[in-house]
């Protein structure tokens, strides 16, 4: 199959490498020419383990291509998959939907034969209606079908849930369409077994978004339940593995923190309750979820200083993980910039590490001190946080830490370490959701 790519976003990169791997033709097409140059040279826009190496061997293989021109891409391919940002707009939620339909007019005026044009952007429920409107204004005789097919990879984890996901959700009415769906994830099917769930298309468009807000709900929840185990003696690992081992409810997304961030749940939620309120059919669980959530990042930051003593200034505190979650250079929304905000906000000094994150880190968080390591890091302060899991942090040498810092304490907000190992390393540990 020859595929054109529009976008080399996370999404649109390992995607289209992924499929060239597969043994697919692929053209990745962005107009930002100084990316193309860089993929060019195999240097990868994002940080993501592994992409680069699928990159320059698929490169090699010459199944995989980088061009800024759309024409050339768009000519002669079975299908076309728009993999552009849809950021929510500012001021009110909504996903921006202008890059997507940008993309749809720019595929419309080159389209040289009968395509699929797939969206694989998160979009809302309609999105694909307004392509195929847009599509079928600009070429009426081009017989193209639009279909929906979101993505369901995690950062960090792309190439490996692309390749092996749950399940491939392809949204269209039309046969014909299916079958270049059919053929495009044939080694998925034959290799994997992973089912092909064909569906409408704006189910298929619903089915993104209902699944990232399911997901940042059973987080949330969990995270309620740590507090309420803080207060009445439980631990809230323990409760997850109970609850987790019941099959309805799965183990997976059950480890509580301080909150979920990214680039895709906070956006995805809201966008969600916009669509839901613009149909007056109002999503009060997801609501809560997202108020609920942004609530707790900061809670994270007065959990510190409690632990602390109560008091921040003059205090200097030492977080370790910036990113919001491991395996990632990506910042946005990262609990760790609502943690650090309310620690500066309440006098302490903020030094940090974060394995990959700190050139994107350094713009947002004004008046951190960077460290090289984490022992640099925790050189004199009175608490060292673990904001995020990085590998990395899963070995330190607690004995070292607990003589490096000037107070031994260890704020834990994703429960890495054990009480006991704490303890004996001279360290107090304070966990999320942990008994006193
Ligand atoms: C998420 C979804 O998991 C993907 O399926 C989806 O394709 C993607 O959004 C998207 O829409 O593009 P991602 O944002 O990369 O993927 O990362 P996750 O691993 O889902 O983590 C999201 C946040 O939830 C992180 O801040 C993480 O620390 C937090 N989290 C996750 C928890 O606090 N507890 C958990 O048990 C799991």
């Amino acid at each position: 199959m020859r595929i054109a790519m529009i976008g080399t976003g996370y999404v649109g990169l390992v995607s289209g490498a992924c499929f060239s791997d597969f043994g697919h033709e692929v053209v990745c097409v962005d107009k930002d020419a100084r990316k193309i140059e860089l993929l060019h040279q195999n240097v990868m826009p994002i940080y993501e383990p592994g992409l680069a190496e699928l990159v320059a061997s698929n490169v090699k293989a010459g199944r995989l291509t980088f061009t800024t021109d759309l024409a050339e891409g768009v000519k002669d391919a079975d299908a076309v998959f728009i993999a552009v940002g849809t950021p929510s707009r500012r001021g009110d939620g909504h996903a921006d939907l202008s890059y997507v339909y940008a993309a749809a007019r720019e595929i419309a005026e080159h389209l040289t034969r009968p395509s699929v044009i797939v969206t694989k952007s998160t979009v809302p429920v309609g999105t694909g209606d307004e392509v195929e409107r847009i599509v079928a204004e600009m070429a009426p005789d081009s017989g193209a079908k639009v279909v929906s097919n979101p993505e369901f990879l995690r950062e960090g984890a792309a190439i490996e849930d692309f390749k092996r996901p749950d399940r491939v959700v392809i949204g269209t009415d039309d046969e014909d369409a299916r079958q270049v769906m059919r053929e495009i994830y044939r080694p998925l099917s034959l290799n994997q077994g992973a089912p092909l769930l064909f569906t409408g298309r704006r189910t298929s468009e619903l089915i993104k978004y209902a699944a990232n807000a399911f997901l940042a709900v059973k987080i949330t929840f969990i995270n309620e339940i740590a507090d309420l185990c803080e207060t009445v003696g439980a631990d809230v690992q323990e409760v997850s593995r109970g609850i987790g081992l019941d099959n309805r409810i799965g183990a997976k997304f059950l480890h509580a923190g301080p909150g979920y961030g990214g680039s895709c749940f906070p956006k995805d939620t809201l966008a969600l309750l916009k669509t839901a309120a613009d149909n007056e059919t109002p999503l009060r669980i997801v609501e809560a979820t997202v108020q609920v959530n942004d609530n707790r990042k900061r809670a994270m930051g007065r959990k510190v200083i409690k632990a602390m003593g109560g008091d921040a200034h003059g205090k200097t505190v030492a977080v370790l993980g910036l990113t919001f979650k491991p395996n990632t250079d990506d910042m946005r929304d990262a609990p760790s910039l609502s943690v650090i905000a309310a620690l500066q906000d309440a006098g302490a000094t903020v030094r940090a590490y974060d394995p990959e994150g700190v050139e994107q880190a350094r713009p947002m968080l004004p008046g951190v001190d960077f460290c090289p390591n984490p022992y640099a890091a925790a050189e004199g302060a009175d608490a060292l946080v673990i904001v995020t899991e990085w590998d990395e942090f899963r070995a330190l040498d607690l004995g070292r830490m607990a003589k490096t810092l000037r107070t031994p304490l260890l704020v834990d907000l994703r429960n890495i370490y054990p009480a006991a190992e704490a303890e004996r390393a001279g360290l107090r540990l304070v966990g999320v959701g942990k008994p006193k």
